[in-house]
């Protein structure tokens, strides 16, 4: 029943198929396809040198004598049909890096260090860092002896390793390199003060003043290499921030002088009681508003590299101090200054900003683009009121930190050695990628037995420690722009002027695609003279189509041409139906496993039994939705064996006992007179005898050593061809098998059942009970006797009973008798029974006897 219905529905299927294949379902059908071809190949849909390497593990084929397949494959996804490209035309192109700098990192030298905390490892100036992740093919070395100290200058310290890469990359395929960062021991320093000059800034001033050489000795703890610099500013000289009246303008208090924007003292400097003196010398200012023109000064500050006295290689503080917030762009139209800030350096030879009252205060944007470019590290530090406005302005600059200031500068030195410890013992890294390439972060910082954590920033680095960044890149899209395949990135710790630059390369074209290749042929033969020949194909020019360029799109439009790719015996289909383009009045098939005039065939279209193409290969192939079995096999999904033989019950000469056709080697037996049969082999029906008979001596001899064979040799020899029969306690018919179920009663009077079937190998088989079923014995004489007795004891005991009551009533009779008679008044001479013959009478009313 179960094959029956199971052949309907293939049967089924493949009419459905061959019907509606191209009309309807057909466009279902093919975005599935489409969608399982394309998923684990997305290299043959692109068309393009350019598109193909552009996309990961796909290769593009230039040999000019490909044909006209598609050129993009996969190297590691070979399929039968496609051709093979041959090894000389293929362009795969790889990701390369080598090294342009990698010089090693400057070692912290033994002893311990003050400040930062001693962290120097082991053995004169060697420590290990683990390379264990590096992931990307470098044979570069693990060694990194050799290199000397710190030098003085902070010219030789390297503290970043790699510096100089080049890569070329393929888009949407990350790489890993690997970038160390160290801190090195004495690393310059360079500190700028940069102090608001207002005259609540008195006190401060004169505090500073002291503090300036407590300043210089606390830093020169933490690095033998510092240097000090100051600059004060007040704001701009114009109305509304300062009063420009006259004599306001020469003298706004008593102890101050002119006011003035930006004003740079003292150049970067290792003579650090020339601080203390600057300090000091410096005089106040008074102005009327109470936001300061500080960003003016800090813009100053940073961008005049030479005049400031900034080292190229030394880590760069500059300290704001003020007491009030500040005036930033916008602010100056106020004043009536609208020009914007040039974020220039315009400090004239006494160190005053000359353009202050020229130009607007430049933007929180500018001073963080300057600050960056200058790796400066900008330390707040204000008093106690302001200090949440620059909390917020420094999160929007980066590398800048804030210190509470106390209101008249007392903790200058520990908040400055304090921001300093923090900035230089945290490691951030930053990136200036375009948004084409993405660049993620991951380090263990300095966990080493710590999992690999996307960060960009590591803290508690003391010097000589050595922190590893694994640095993924990943081109997210080629740029449209040719020279933007070019970048240079930037890879650089916050607040440090080194860095690892990355000339990346981006692998998004193809040679043959650019003018000069041999394989790039503007009108070219090959493309009809209509298009340039590019990496094997041809790029038609307007007005031109096809493969070789050799059609007009005039052409196209008439309905003609659209008709010539539609299958005349489906005239409502799509063009190439639809899995393909009319190009030319021919079908371009949309892969190479759709063919056919009409792009109608692909083998995976044939009916499938088990979920296998036209039941497997060993069955049959798939060719243009039709199944070709091979020769034993027939049917629509060659799931049917050809050969008839197994329709043949054993011993039987008739397909199907004569009653059934032998379809798919199974047999389909049909109704005739004498009912509908069934079975295996049709053998069955309501009116035919069953085999039952044939099998019962054998079954009685083997399994219960009983029946006309009962000896053994007889069994031995009339069951000898037979089978073991196989045993249960109970049988259970399996009408799966096509059981029959067979029961007789033996000369014994036991019942024994058994069934017998055939096997998938046509061959019978039984199982039969293990035990018969026998009644319990009886003891014939033992009944007679016992029934005899019963009816003696009973007729015995009736009898008696009969006794026993007569008896009884005797003497009740006897009994009452007695009483009567004792009891009988008349006369014992006188016969009751006699009677006189004279009848007396009485007259009642006689009255005496006489
Ligand atoms: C560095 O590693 C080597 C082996 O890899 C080991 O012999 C040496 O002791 C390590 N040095 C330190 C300072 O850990
Ligand atoms: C501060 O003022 C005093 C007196 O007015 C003057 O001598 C001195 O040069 C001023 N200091 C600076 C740095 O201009
Ligand atoms: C950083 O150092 C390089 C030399 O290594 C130098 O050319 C450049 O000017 C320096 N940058 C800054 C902002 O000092
Ligand atoms: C500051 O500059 C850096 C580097 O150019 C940038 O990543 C960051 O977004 C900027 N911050 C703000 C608030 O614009
Ligand atoms: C990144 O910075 C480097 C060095 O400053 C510069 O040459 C490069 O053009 C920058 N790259 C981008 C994409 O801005
Ligand atoms: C290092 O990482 C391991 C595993 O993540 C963690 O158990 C351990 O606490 C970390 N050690 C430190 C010092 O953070
Ligand atoms: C193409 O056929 C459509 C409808 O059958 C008709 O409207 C159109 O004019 C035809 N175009 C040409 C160029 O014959
Ligand atoms: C058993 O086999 C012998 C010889 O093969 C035969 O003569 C005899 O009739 C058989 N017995 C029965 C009961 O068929």
């Amino acid at each position: 029943m179960a094959s029956s219905s199971l052949w309907t529905m293939e049967a089924s299927k493949y009419f459905l198929r061959n019907c509606l294949l191209f009309s309807i379902l057909s466009t279902i059908v093919i975005a599935q396809i489409a969608q399982r071809l394309s998923s684990p190949n997305p290299c043959t849909s692109k068309g393009k040198c350019y598109e193909c390497i552009q996309t990961p593990g796909c290769a593009w084929c230039y040999d000019p004598n490909f044909g006209d397949g598609p050129r993009c494959f996969s190297p590691s996804l070979v399929y039968q049909q496609q051709k093979k490209c041959p090894e000389e035309f293929v362009n795969n192109p790889d990701n390369i890096l080598s090294y342009l700098a990698n010089a090693e990192l400057t070692k912290a030298r033994k002893g311990g260090f003050e400040g930062g905390g001693a962290a120097v490892t082991g053995a004169e100036g060697s420590y290990n860092y683990s390379e264990s992740w590096w992931a990307s093919g470098s044979e570069h070395g693990q060694s990194h002896g050799g290199a000397a100290g710190a030098a003085a200058g902070g010219r030789n310290i390297v503290q970043v390793k790699p510096q100089r890469l080049n890569l070329k990359l393929r888009a949407r395929q990350s790489y890993s390199i690997q970038m160390f960062y160290t801190q090195a021991e004495d690393y310059p320093v360079d500190l700028y003060y940069l102090m608001d000059l207002s005259k609540s800034m008195y006190d401060d001033k004169e505090k500073l003043s002291y503090l300036g050489d407590s300043l210089a000795s606390t830093m020169k703890k933490l690095t033998s290499n510092f240097r000090l610099g100051f600059g004060s500013f007040v704001d701009k000289v114009v109305m509304p921030y300062v009063s420009t009246l006259k004599e306001k303008l020469r003298r706004p208090c008593d102890i101050c002088v002119a006011p003035y924007g930006f004003r740079h003292h003292m150049t970067l400097d290792k003579n650090t009681q020339l601080f203390s003196k600057m300090v000091k010398q410096a005089n106040v200012s008074g102005n009327l508003d109470a936001p300061e023109g500080g960003f003016d000064a800090i813009m100053q500050a940073t961008v005049c590299r030479h005049k400031i006295g900034w080292r190229e290689h030394a880590r760069r503080l500059l300290v704001f101090s003020t007491d009030a917030s500040f005036h930033y762009a916008g602010d100056g139209k106020l004043g009536g200054i609208v020009k914007p800030n040039d974020g220039i350096c315009h400090l004239s030879d006494d160190g005053f900003y000359t353009q202050s009252q020229y130009q607007d205060y430049p933007s929180i944007e500018q001073i963080n683009l300057s600050v960056k470019k200058n790796s400066i590290n900008v330390i707040f530090a204000v008093t106690k009121a302001t200090i949440e406005i620059y909390e917020q302005l420094a999160k929007a600059i980066e590398g800048a930190s804030v210190g509470k200031l106390e209101g008249d500068s007392s903790n200058i030195v520990t908040l400055i050695k304090e921001q300093y410890e923090q900035i230089s013992s945290t490691v951030e890294m930053k990136h200036n990628a375009s948004s084409a390439v993405s660049v993620k972060f991951f380090s263990k910082c300095l966990n080493e037995s710590g999992a690999l954590v996307p960060t960009n920033k590591c803290g508690n680095i003391k010097v000589g420690d050595v922190v590893s960044f694994k640095i993924d890149l990943e081109v997210l899209k080629c740029p449209k722009n040719r020279a933007d395949h070019f970048q240079k990135i930037q890879i650089y710790p916050v607040g440090i002027n080194e860095s690892l630059i990355i000339d990346l390369e981006m692998l998004c074209e193809c040679d043959c695609e650019q003018p000069g290749d041999k394989y790039y042929k503007e009108r070219a033969d090959k493309c009809s003279n209509m298009g340039t020949y590019k990496c094997g194909i041809c790029e038609c020019y307007p007005g031109a189509l096809g493969p070789h360029c050799e059609c007009l799109t005039d052409d196209l439009t008439s309905n003609s041409t659209i008709s010539d790719c539609i299958r005349p015996d489906f005239p409502d289909d799509k063009e190439c139906s639809g899995q393909g383009q009319c190009v030319c009045k021919k079908c371009i098939c949309a892969n190479e496993r759709i063919y056919g005039k009409y792009c109608e065939c692909d083998n995976d279209h044939c009916d499938r039994h088990d979920g296998k193409l036209c039941s497997g290969p060993d069955h049959g192939t798939c060719d243009c939705g039709v199944c070709h079995c091979r020769a034993e096999w027939e049917g629509p999904s060659c799931a049917c064996v050809k050969s008839k033989a197994t329709c043949y019950a054993p011993g039987d000469d008739k397909i199907c006992s004569g009653h059934g056709r032998c379809e798919c080697g199974v047999c389909k037996c049909e109704a005739t007179a004498d009912g509908s049969h069934s079975g295996k082999f049709c053998e069955r029906c309501p009116t035919c005898t069953d085999k039952c008979i044939d099998f019962r001596d054998c079954v009685q001899c083997q399994q219960y050593h009983t029946g006309p064979h009962k000896k053994p040799e007889d069994c031995a020899r009339n069951c000898s061809n037979f089978f073991t029969p196989s045993s249960a306690d109970e049988i259970i018919v399996n009408e799966e098998n096509n059981e029959i179920l067979c029961a007789y009663y033996d000369e014994d009077e036991c019942r024994f059942a058994y069934v017998y079937y055939f096997d998938n190998e046509n061959k019978i088989q039984v199982r039969a009970q293990k035990e018969r079923e026998c009644p319990e014995k009886v003891y014939v004489p033992g009944i007679v006797l016992g029934v005899i007795a019963a009816i003696v004891l009973i007729g015995m005991a009736i009898l008696l009973l009969w006794k026993l009551l007569t008896t009884i009533h005797d003497r009740r009779e006897f009994a009452r008798f007695e009483k009567e008679k004792m009891m009988a008044k008349w006369d014992t001479g006188e016969n009751p029974i006699y009677k006189q013959a004279t009848s007396t009478f009485k007259n009642p009313t006689y009255a005496g006897k006489g």
